[in-house]
Formats: C-alpha cells, sequence, structure tokens
C-alpha cells in the first residue's frame, strides 16, 4: 500500500536540505511520494517497479566535466485500462544541491533524450521516459509502423509529445515528496532542447504549457510534413533540372556566396549575418564561371537514427573534383534556396537562407559510371517511405516519376495525417503565456536542415493568432514579455557552422533562470564568438524583428528593416488549410 503524505514525509520536509542523499534517496521514500492513482488522471503509477539508488561522483551531461552526487530513481506507471508500460528515470541531486527546479532536456532526430541528468547542473531534478516503445533502445522511426500500413498510433502521440508530458506533470509531484516540499509549492520548471528538441520543447508548452514556467528551443524540428519532406526537395530539384552537380561545385557556390554577402552587414568577419540582405542584393548567377577544387577523399557517415543504429552508416569515396561553376549549378542552388513551389508556381514551403551548406543536394559518386548521381537523404526518403507511403523501408530507392506535385502532395497527406501529433504546429500558447511562461526561441540563420525561417514563420503565427487586434508594435511589445526569437547569425545546424565563423549563445539557461525567478527579462541573447578573426567576441544578438547592422569592426545595431524582414514573409497557397 501506497504510504501517506504524512508523518514521514513531514518529518523530512523540516530538515529537507539538512538530510543527505542517503536519507532521501530510498525506495520507500520515492513509494510515498508518487502521485496516488487518480491524482493524474489516467496514469497509475506502479510502486512495486521503484528502485532508487545513490549515484556518488558522477559525471554528468553531454560534454560536461562537473561530477554530480544524485539519486538514481526508476519507475513505471500505465495508462488506466491500457495494460500498457512506461518506464521513467529520474536524477535527484544530493538535497543540500536541490535548488527546487526541474529540468527537461530534449533529444535529437527521432530520439527522445535517454539521459536524466543533464538538470543535475542548475540544481534541477531530471527525468527521461522510455515513452511506452523502449525509447531507451529505440529510435521512433524503429517502432512507428508495426508493419506495411498499419501505424503505431500510441507511440506515435507519445512520441509527439504526450511522453514527455506526462514524465514532467510526475516528476513534479515526485520532486515535491521527495524532498518534502508541500504540495502547493513552485518547483521552477525548465525544458531545453535543440532540432527535434526543439520541436519537443514546443510540443510541450503547445500541450502542457501550464507545466512550464521556461522554455528554450533551438531550431524546432516541427512542421514536421513539411519539413521531413524538404529533406528530398534538393534532390527532387536535381531530378527536374536533369542535373546532378559534383558536390565541389555546390559547396564552392555556397563559399563564394559566403564571401560576396558577408560585407553587407557591415563587417567583413566570415559570416553573413545578415542573409536577407543578400538575398535582396545577391545575384547567384554572378558565380558563374568560378573555378573550385577539392581533393579525393573517403568519408564515412552515420546512418539517420544516431549512435542507435549501425546500419545507416555508410563510407563513400570521392575523386579529386575541379571545374568551373556552370549556369546549371547555379540553376539548381537557387532553386533549393527559392523554396518548394507546385506547377502552377504557388509555393509549398520555405528554404535555408541564400549562404546555407546545400548538404541535401550531395550526389554521390558512382565509380562504374563515373558519374554523379542523385542521392537521397535519408532523413526525408524514410519519411516518405515510413510515414506517407506507409511501407517498413528505411529510405526511398529513387525519384522516379516524382515531381514538385509530388512533393506537395507528400507535405499535405503529412500535414493532414498527423496534424494533432507530429506536425507541432498549435500557434495558441495562451495556457503557457496566461501561466507566465516564458519561451527563448533560436535558430542558426545558416541552419543547412532545418530552415530558419521555419521559425520566423512560427513566431508570426503566433504573433497573428494571439494578437489579431492589436497594432504592430502593440503585438510586438505583448510577444516580447513572454516570447522572444533569436536568429544566430551565421549559425548552422544546433551549432556553430565551419564556413562562418560566427557567434553562439552558450549560456541559455543562466538567462531564462534570471528570466523565470528573478524577473529579469532578456532584451539581447548572450552569444560567443569561437573561432575566427573575431574568436572570444561577445555578441549580444539582436531580438527578432529587428536585425544586426555593424557600424564598426566592434560595434552593431540592432535595426528595423521592413524589406529585410518582408524577405523571411511567406504564404504557402499551394495548401488549402492555413500552414501555421
Ligand atoms: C495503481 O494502479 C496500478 C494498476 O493500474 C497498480 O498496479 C498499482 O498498485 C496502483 N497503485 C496503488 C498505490 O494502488
Ligand atoms: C566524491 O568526491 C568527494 C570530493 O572529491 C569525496 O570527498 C568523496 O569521498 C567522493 N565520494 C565517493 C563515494 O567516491
Ligand atoms: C539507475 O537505476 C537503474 C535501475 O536500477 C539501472 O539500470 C541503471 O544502471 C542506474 N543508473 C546509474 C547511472 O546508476
Ligand atoms: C534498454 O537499455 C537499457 C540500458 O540503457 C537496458 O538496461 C535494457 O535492458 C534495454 N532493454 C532492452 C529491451 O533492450
Ligand atoms: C569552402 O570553404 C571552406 C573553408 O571555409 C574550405 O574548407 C573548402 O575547401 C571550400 N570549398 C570549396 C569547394 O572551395
Ligand atoms: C540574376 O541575374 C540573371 C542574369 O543576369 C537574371 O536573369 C536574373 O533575373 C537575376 N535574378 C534576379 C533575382 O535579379
Ligand atoms: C574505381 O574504379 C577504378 C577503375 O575504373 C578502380 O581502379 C578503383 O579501385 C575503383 N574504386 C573503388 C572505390 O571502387
Ligand atoms: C537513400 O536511397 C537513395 C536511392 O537508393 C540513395 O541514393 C541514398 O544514398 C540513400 N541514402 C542513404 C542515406 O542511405
Ligand atoms: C513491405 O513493403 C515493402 C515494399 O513493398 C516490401 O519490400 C516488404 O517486403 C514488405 N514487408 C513485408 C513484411 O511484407
Ligand atoms: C512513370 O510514369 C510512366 C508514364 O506515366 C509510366 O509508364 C511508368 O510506369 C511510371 N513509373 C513508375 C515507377 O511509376
Ligand atoms: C555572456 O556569456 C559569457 C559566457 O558564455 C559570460 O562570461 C558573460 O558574462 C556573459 N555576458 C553577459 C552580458 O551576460
Ligand atoms: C575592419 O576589418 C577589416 C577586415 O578585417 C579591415 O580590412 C579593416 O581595415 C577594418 N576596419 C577598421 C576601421 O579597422
Amino acid at each position: 500500500m501506497r504510504l501517506s503524505w504524512g508523518a514521514s514525509a513531514a518529518a523530512l520536509a523540516a530538515s529537507a536540505s539538512a538530510a543527505s542523499l542517503a536519507d532521501v534517496c530510498t525506495v520507500s521514500n520515492v513509494q510515498s511520494a508518487l502521485p496516488s492513482n487518480g491524482t493524474l488522471l489516467g496514469i497509475n503509477m506502479i510502486p512495486s517497479t521503484v528502485t532508487a539508488s545513490p549515484v556518488y561522483n558522477a559525471s554528468a551531461g553531454m560534454g560536461s566535466t562537473e561530477t554530480y552526487t544524485y539519486c538514481n530513481v526508476t519507475v513505471t506507471y500505465e495508462h488506466t485500462g491500457k495494460g500498457d508500460s512506461v518506464v521513467i528515470k529520474y536524477a535527484f541531486p544530493k538535497p543540500s544541491d536541490f535548488k527546487k527546479r526541474f529540468y527537461v532536456a530534449g533529444g535529437g532526430g527521432f530520439s527522445l533524450s535517454s539521459d536524466a541528468t543533464g538538470g543535475l547542473e542548475y540544481g534541477a531534478v531530471g527525468g527521461a521516459t522510455s515513452a511506452g516503445y523502449d525509447a531507451f533502445n529505440n529510435s521512433y522511426d524503429e517502432v512507428v509502423l508495426y508493419g506495411n500500413g498499419t501505424i503505431n498510433w500510441d507511440a506515435t502521440y507519445m512520441f509527439a509529445y504526450q511522453a514527455l508530458g506526462e514524465m514532467t506533470k510526475i516528476g513534479k509531484v515526485l520532486t515535491k515528496g521527495f524532498y518534502g516540499m508541500a504540495s502547493s509549492a513552485k518547483v521552477y520548471t525548465y525544458y531545453e532542447g535543440c532540432s527535434d528538441g526543439g520541436r519537443e520543447g514546443m510540443s510541450q508548452i503547445q500541450r502542457y504549457g501550464e507545466e512550464y514556467d521556461g522554455a528554450i528551443t533551438g531550431a524546432p524540428a516541427f512542421r514536421f510534413a513539411q519539413q521531413q519532406v524538404h529533406h528530398v526537395f534538393s534532390a527532387a530539384a536535381e531530378q527536374t533540372l536533369d542535373y546532378y552537380p559534383p558536390p565541389c561545385e555546390l559547396a564552392k557556390i555556397v563559399n563564394a556566396t559566403i564571401a560576396a554577402c558577408d560585407p553587407l552587414d557591415g563587417r567583413t568577419d566570415g559570416v553573413i549575418s545578415r542573409t536577407d540582405l543578400c538575398k535582396l542584393k545577391f545575384n547567384l548567377t554572378s558565380i558563374i564561371g568560378e573555378e573550385y577544387y577539392c581533393a579525393a577523399a573517403t568519408s564515412t557517415s552515420l546512418g539517420f537514427g544516431f549512435s542507435k543504429r549501425a546500419d545507416g552508416s555508410s563510407t563513400s569515396t570521392t575523386p579529386e573534383q575541379s571545374g568551373k561553376v556552370t549556369a546549371k549549378g547555379v540553376q539548381v542552388a537557387q532553386a533549393i534556396y527559392d523554396g518548394l513551389h507546385n506547377s502552377k508556381g504557388e509555393r509549398a514551403y520555405l528554404s535555408w537562407q541564400v549562404g546555407s551548406e546545400l548538404s541535401d543536394g550531395d550526389t554521390t559518386w558512382n565509380n562504374a559510371t563515373s558519374k554523379w548521381e542523385m542521392s537521397i537523404p535519408s532523413t526525408g526518403g524514410e519519411y516518405v517511405t515510413k510515414f506517407i507511403q506507409l511501407l517498413d523501408l528505411d529510405n526511398l530507392s529513387d525519384l522516379d516519376n516524382v515531381t514538385y506535385d509530388t512533393l506537395v502532395d507528400w507535405m499535405n497527406t503529412g500535414m493532414v495525417r498527423y496534424m494533432d501529433s507530429l506536425q507541432t504546429t498549435l500557434p495558441d500558447l495562451t495556457p503557457f503565456q496566461s501561466s507566465g511562461g516564458k519561451l527563448l526561441h533560436y535558430h542558426g540563420e545558416s541552419d543547412p536542415s532545418i530552415p530558419s525561417a521555419s521559425s520566423v514563420h512560427y513566431w508570426q503565427s503566433v504573433r497573428s493568432i494571439m494578437y489579431p487586434h492589436l497594432s504592430s508594435q502593440d503585438s510586438l511589445k505583448e510577444l516580447a514579455d513572454w516570447y522572444q526569437f533569436y536568429l544566430v547569425p551565421g549559425a548552422a545546424h544546433c551549432g556553430t557552422n565551419k564556413l562562418q565563423p560566427g557567434p553562439y549563445p552558450e549560456n541559455n539557461m543562466q538567462t531564462m533562470i534570471d528570466w523565470v525567478e528573478n524577473d529579469v527579462k532578456p532584451s539581447r541573447l548572450n552569444a560567443t564568438v569561437s573561432s575566427g578573426t573575431y574568436e572570444g567576441e561577445t555578441q549580444m544578438l539582436c531580438q527578432w524583428p529587428t536585425r544586426p547592422l555593424w557600424k564598426s569592426n566592434s560595434t552593431f545595431q540592432c535595426v528595423d528593416d521592413k524589406a529585410s524582414i518582408e524577405s523571411w514573409t511567406y504564404s504557402f497557397p499551394a495548401f488549402k488549410v492555413p500552414v501555421y
């Protein structure tokens, strides 16, 4: 039987921070802290599954050199009447380190985070969930189909948002009981993640908004259908234009674009801080005829399942490449940057900013025919086979008979089929906003995987849906009180960019904690340059929709520029339903 909230917990409360880890890190203390069946509707905790064991001086968090001492807890729950089984694990800092915080880390690709220790450096309890499909071992794309034609909807909803939401709700109750806090006490609850982790964060504030005080979401992989099919677009553009550029030619086009557009922002530092000015002022055709050269190379790439799956990895050899940039090569690059349109010329999606790497367009060398051939990135290929065609195949084998209209159809099918699960674009964040939630959203401006304009579009959707009757200035002001968006000049996908030595924000959690707990509202975002001429420089990034403009080699202003903002503004008439 469950111990009730009573004598032992109350005694602990009196001395919670004086307690040692060994005092609180016991099966019985965790069992007594579990939410009782019926309090979190639909969630039945199974006390007999609780494990609790102290972990001393362990290294925690990816890349962290600090060591932490915490209580490692696991527990299983089921959904009422369903007979399923969801394992969650939590890491509780030792009582003297606990700062009344709960922290949720995002995953990436098709994986949720399997590490519960990411919050320890902030004195926060953290958690991770098996999501009911053994997500600690499986990537969701491996379980999305039971077989050809049959979608695993349980796994889909759990991956989409439910598993993290439940892990957080249970974790907050557990945290209060574990440390003997009053059930009405505040536990500051944070989310942090990038890429699919950014999408997961958006899913949390869209679906469980009142649970979170602060969310930091980078380069969210949301608008999932459009985003995943967009990964096939580069290959489709090459097929449509019947030109398969040597990768070196595309790389040269990117390098030459960076060189040409770098100074447009007022400082020549190897970084296009204003891709909008590049789009408005630079014509890619001026690169035609420039020489390119790349040495022969052998490279190994990991499969899309990252560390969880070895079979997607492949080794490829490319020969030495040299030549001059062709008109066809520029045409392909321009088409990719322009984004997908249907055969009527109606826009279906946006694309990467000019100057972003064109890695999805990389062709592969066929040694037998001595030709460059189409390569379909499995990020997009697998989405089409499994999620659209419902075939249990890891990649598309070809794009035979696939046109731009086919891609639009795929996007439409995916959007409609997964509208209330994976799409993750609900633009009404009222429950989050009205319960005091703060959102810090950022995106590398030269992200070659998830277009930064995708984030801008969501920001615009939230603004127009939540403040339809306010003037432009007023809605901007209201929004900035709780939702701030930052583009990171030159940055790639969830990290710095080897082609553009720009700044990257490194201490977002500190900014967020100050905002949530100390009411220090940011107006700029602290970022540091980690390579190149300006290595070590701090740049306080401009909050969208203002844009940086360098006034000298050491200072920039955040300016309002209507033409620039318009260049980031899209509508998608190829779809009949609104695309938020
Ligand atoms: C809650 O319900 C589950 C079954 O759904 C059961 O195994 C468990 O013992 C219940 N917990 C308590 C405290 O009764
Ligand atoms: C953990 O590290 C601390 C400080 O270095 C040390 O005093 C303590 O003995 C260590 N504990 C264990 C269990 O290794
Ligand atoms: C945490 O506990 C689980 C369940 O007992 C165990 O499998 C896991 O290895 C433990 N993790 C650490 C880091 O000790
Ligand atoms: C899943 O991984 C955990 C460790 O991360 C391991 O203890 C467990 O046995 C694995 N489960 C399966 C079904 O492979
Ligand atoms: C592009 O620039 C990078 C350095 O910024 C360089 O390593 C690479 O070789 C260049 N590629 C081409 C094709 O010029
Ligand atoms: C770029 O230059 C080409 C060739 O001069 C021209 O055909 C094209 O219209 C220009 N594009 C833009 C967007 O100005
Ligand atoms: C490519 O083909 C050439 C002969 O045309 C051969 O010498 C070479 O070993 C082949 N390379 C690979 C990686 O198969
Ligand atoms: C996906 O399949 C296509 C066509 O067979 C192939 O060109 C491409 O290399 C594959 N991608 C991956 C990542 O395996
Ligand atoms: C699923 O469909 C694919 C494509 O048609 C086929 O290759 C595969 O054998 C099918 N799998 C099963 C288990 O029938
Ligand atoms: C492609 O379309 C042509 C003409 O419509 C048709 O004959 C062919 O069978 C199609 N190929 C595939 C693979 O669907
Ligand atoms: C910016 O972040 C760096 C560390 O990343 C820190 O040293 C510095 O104090 C921060 N500056 C501001 C103004 O927050
Ligand atoms: C600014 O930097 C550029 C490029 O490094 C340099 O050529 C220029 O002289 C610098 N300007 C000033 C005023 O120092």
